[in-house]
Parts: structure tokens; C-alpha cells; sequence
């Protein structure tokens, strides 16, 4: 294993992600974390991350100097670079200018540049520089403007690099921190399979012959877990998905359909006329959000009851969740998100997390492995609350429906386009606003439609999808041919922020 100590950086997670896709297994600590709890984890190496704080800025965050005295390789990487070059006696300057972009090593060698040829361009973002260099070590890499791009002392196995290998604008950097992986003699046995056999074993030893509850809800993460734990442990497991009458067009049967075949104990609540019920007349966004919470809540606790008793409660909580709230940086309260928390004290569950540990490409992967078919596999996010946060205003049944067929007309064109895996989320708002229109002879006054697809990494930030012209204008065209309370489609042009992705 790798330890990576995150300083911070917004980059820190790609390392994780790089470091496994070679092989190796990765886990993020906080900065400080002390050099006892590491030793106590055993890492075959140490990878101190990038950060956004000059080594010199008050509250900039220091590592326990006793990690240097594990005796395993480090890695420090831009500012985990002037970390340990200060520790270990360098100097580091505030250098007049920053250093932003790409730049061309002008020379290289050594260990982490074992293996590599020709032209080497790095990805530098950085105020601080090495000036001087702490005893022992020798320069391994320079720029133009860099004297000290990288460092290294061999015979300790310590080296820094100013740029950051992680990203792909260093297209050789993979290779670096593969060297960095083999000095460390880790071996390289993170890969699918082992992963899978690792997750069904500990899920066997952990569970036994106890009973385990998972809610489903047609999402990759849930999906993927349904078919772990069938796999692992068979009929001791119960799948429930709870049909809100918030789901899209055919979904539930398709989720029904693709669990089912690959032998998931599954059963569906259809709760679909309780929850309009309860959303009866309420048209606020965070009101909705609050009762489809209580709600689900309520109809997957009655089905716990019935069903039970379960000594489990799993979740298919991933590592980026789990690194956010050892952070300590939780949500940001924006929308109140919706999962199995806050359930009876009744209902007294232990939780199983089996992929705790994982990225969401990761899961994806097992995914594959695990016979879930690409269209559940592939598919765009999808919020817990459904579509009633994409029908602005109150809920009803028909309001439900014209954002499910529209939704329907949107998702399809995509896909008919080759368009769906271009963009990271794509859905249809059903506004509240009407406005006059004309069809054949007629005046109208219906409502408008709002198509929203967006570009992102994670969701945190997103840029609106440029689609073509003329895909927007079929999909318009079709939305009002052929669903008739809506006589006018808008494309929304918010990025996030300050926008967010959903409407509500
Ligand atoms: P926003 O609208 O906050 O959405 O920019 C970011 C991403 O989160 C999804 N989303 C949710 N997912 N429960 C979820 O599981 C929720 O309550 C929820 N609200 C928003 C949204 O679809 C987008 O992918």
C-alpha cells in the first residue's frame, strides 16, 4: 500500500487513482496524520501530496516529521516536495513569479526517470521553489525557469518532483510514479479480479450467516453492490427498491429486469401513491427533498419490518465519501441529499460499506465484471428524489408524466445521436411557467420545457453540453409535436456555479 498525505491539493485524488491503476493500492490521510497511526498501516511508501499553501503561509499544514523515520520511499510532490526539502535542511523561496502550465525538462535523469526517453513536458503549478538543496541530495530534473524540478537522494529512496506526474498534460509523468511504485518493491496486485475475490471474501467472513437489507435504486453504486452481496452471500440477501412514481420512463422494470436475471433477491414497494400524497400541494424544493426523504424512509423501514430481521444495513458508500467526511468538509448544505440515513432506532443495523474503499470508475469496473448490462452500468447520474425535482412547483401524476416523456424524447435522442456518453448528465425541467404559442390555427398557452445537459467531472462543477444545432432542434421539435401541454423548449446555458446542475 501507498500512503498518499493530502495537503490539500486538487489533484491529490488523481494520485490515488494513477497509483491504482498500476497496480497499487492507495489510501488518502489527512496531513498530520501521526507517524504511529502509519506505521500501524504499514505502507510500502509514502506520496506527500501538492497543496494550495506556501510552505511560508501561517496554518500551512505540516507533517509529522517522525514519517521520515519509517524507512520507507517518499514521494513528495510540489508543495510535498518543499515540505521535505525544508525538513530535511533545503531551502525553499517564494519565487517572484508563479509558475503555471506547461514546461519542457530541459534535463533529466536518475532513479524516477528511469526508463524514459526524448522530450519530457511537465504540468508545473507552483509559487514556491527549491533553492538550495537539503545534504545528501542531488538535482534529478530542471526546467528553464526551475533549477530544481526534481530531486533525489537514492540511498535514502527520497525524491521530490516540482511538477505533477498525476494529471495527463504530463503525459510521462505515469511512468515516474510507476518507477516510484517499483523502488518501493510494492507489488502490483490491485486489478479487478483480485479486487472482486478480496470484496466477496470479506464480505463472507464479515457477514456469516446473518441477514443483510440494501436499498436499490438503479443507480450504478446500488446496482453493483445487488450483485456482490447476491453473489457472496445468495438468499441471505434482500434487495428492496421502492417505487416512489419518481422514476423514469420503464425504469423500474428494467432495474427489475437486469437484477433479477443476474439472480438478485429482489422487492419492489410500490409506494407511488403514498408519496404523491404526501407531496400533495407542497411546491417548495427543500420541503419536497424533506418529505420524499421521510417518506422513503418510512416505506423501506415498513419493508425491514416485514421482512426481517436483517443484522446488516448496506450502502454502497465509495472512498470520495469517505475521505470528505474524515476531512471534515461534509456537505455544503446547498440541497439536503437524500440516502438511507436517519432511519428508526428500531431498525438497530450494523452497516456494511463493501466499497468503501473504491472510486466510482472502480465500481463501474466490478460492475462489468459482475454482469451488469452498460445501459444500468454507463448511465448518467440520477438524483434519489427523481423526477419530482425536475417538475417544478407541485408534484402531481401529470405533471410527472411530461417530465417523463420528456424526458424520454431527450435521453433517446441522445443515445440515437451517439451523443449520451458525450455529455454527464442530460435531463428535462418541467417548468411552472406558461407562455402563448400557436399551433395549426390556435393559440396556446401551455408550458415551457427547459433541456439541461451538462459536462463535469464529479458533479461539483459542471459547464453546459454544446450540442449540435441540429440535434436540439429535433428534440424540440419532437418535445412539442408530440407531447401537447408544452409549447416551448428552452436550453439552459448555467454552468455550475452559480447555478447547480438540477433545477431544485
Ligand atoms: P446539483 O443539482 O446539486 O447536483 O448540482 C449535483 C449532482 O447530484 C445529483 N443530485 C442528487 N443525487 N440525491 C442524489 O443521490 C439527491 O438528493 C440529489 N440532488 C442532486 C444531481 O442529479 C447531480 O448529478
Amino acid at each position: 500500500m501507498i500512503a498518499i498525505l493530502d495537503f490539500g491539493g486538487q489533484y491529490t485524488r488523481l494520485i490515488a487513482r494513477r497509483l491504482r491503476e498500476l497496480g497499487v493500492y492507495t489510501e488518502i490521510l489527512p496531513p498530520d496524520v501521526s507517524a504511529e497511526r502509519l506505521r500501524g498501516l504499514q505502507p510500502g511508501g509514502l506520496v506527500l501530496s501538492g497543496g494550495p499553501a506556501s510552505i511560508y503561509d501561517q496554518g500551512a499544514p505540516r507533517a509529522d516529521p517522525g514519517i521520515l523515520g519509517l524507512g520507507v520511499p517518499v514521494l513528495g510532490i510540489c508543495y510535498g516536495m518543499h515540505w521535505l526539502a525544508q525538513q530535511e535542511g533545503g531551502v525553499v523561496e517564494r519565487a517572484q513569479q508563479q509558475e503555471y502550465g506547461k514546461a519542457e525538462l530541459t534535463s533529466y535523469g536518475g532513479d524516477l526517470f528511469q526508463g524514459i526517453e526524448g522530450e519530457f513536458v511537465a504540468w508545473m503549478s507552483h509559487g514556491d521553489s527549491v533553492v538550495q538543496l537539503p545534504q545528501g541530495y542531488a538535482v534529478s530534473a530542471a526546467t528553464r525557469d526551475t533549477p530544481v524540478a526534481a530531486f533525489e537522494r537514492p540511498a535514502a529512496r527520497r525524491y521530490g518532483v516540482q511538477f505533477h506526474p498525476e494529471v495527463v498534460h504530463t503525459p510521462k509523468g505515469t511512468q515516474v510514479l510507476d518507477n516510484f511504485a517499483s523502488l518501493a518493491g510494492l507489488q502490483r496486485d490491485w486489478n479487478n479480479d483480485q479486487i472482486l475475490d478480496r470484496l466477496i471474501a470479506e464480505v463472507r467472513e464479515r457477514v456469516g450467516s446473518d441477514r443483510v437489507l440494501l436499498a436499490v435504486s438503479g443507480g450504478v453504486d446500488s446496482s453493483a453492490l445487488a450483485l456482490l452481496l447476491a453473489r457472496a452471500i445468495g438468499p441471505q440477501l434482500t434487495a428492496v427498491l421502492v417505487d416512489h412514481g419518481l422514476l423514469r420512463l420503464g425504469e423500474r422494470e428494467q432495474v427489475e429486469a437486469s437484477l433479477s436475471a443476474l439472480k438478485v433477491p429482489l422487492v419492489t414497494v410500490d409506494a407511488r401513491e403514498t408519496f404523491l400524497r404526501a407531496l400533495a400541494g407542497v411546491s417548495d424544493p427543500e420541503q419536497k427533498r424533506k418529505i420524499i426523504g421521510r417518506e422513503f424512509i418510512a416505506a423501506f423501514s415498513q419493508e425491514a419490518r416485514l421482512r426481517g430481521p436483517f443484522r446488516y444495513l448496506a450502502q454502497g458508500t465509495l472512498y470520495p465519501d469517505v475521505i470528505e467526511s474524515a476531512g471534515g468538509a461534509g456537505s455544503s448544505g446547498i440541497k439536503s441529499h437524500h440516502n438511507v440515513g436517519g432511519l428508526p432506532e428500531d431498525l438497530d443495523f450494523e452497516l456494511l460499506e463493501p466499497f468503501r474503499h473504491l472510486f466510482k470508475d472502480e465500481v463501474r469496473e466490478l460492475a462489468a465484471l459482475l454482469g451488469l448490462p452498460d445501459t444500468l452500468r454507463l448511465r448518467h447520474p440520477f438524483p434519489g428524489p427523481g423526477l419530482a425535482v425536475r417538475v417544478l412547483g407541485e408534484v402531481t401524476a401529470e405533471r410527472l408524466d411530461l417530465a417523463r416523456r420528456t424526458d424520454d424524447i431527450f435521453i433517446s435522442a441522445l443515445r440515437e445521436f451517439g451523443l449520451y456518453d458525450q455529455v454527464w448528465q442530460a435531463l428535462t425541467v418541467l417548468t411552472d411557467l406558461r407562455s402563448v404559442g400557436v399551433m395549426g390555427d390556435h393559440r396556446t398557452y401551455s408550458y415551457t420545457v427547459a433541456l439541461r445537459a451538462v459536462t463535469s467531472v464529479d458533479g461539483m462543477t459542471a459547464d453546459w453540453a454544446r450540442l449540435p444545432d441540429d440535434f436540439l432542434n429535433t428534440v424540440a421539435n419532437r418535445i412539442v409535436s408530440q407531447v401537447h401541454q408544452i409549447n416551448r423548449v428552452v436550453y439552459d446555458i448555467s454552468t455550475k456555479p452559480p447555478s447547480t446542475i438540477e433545477w431544485e
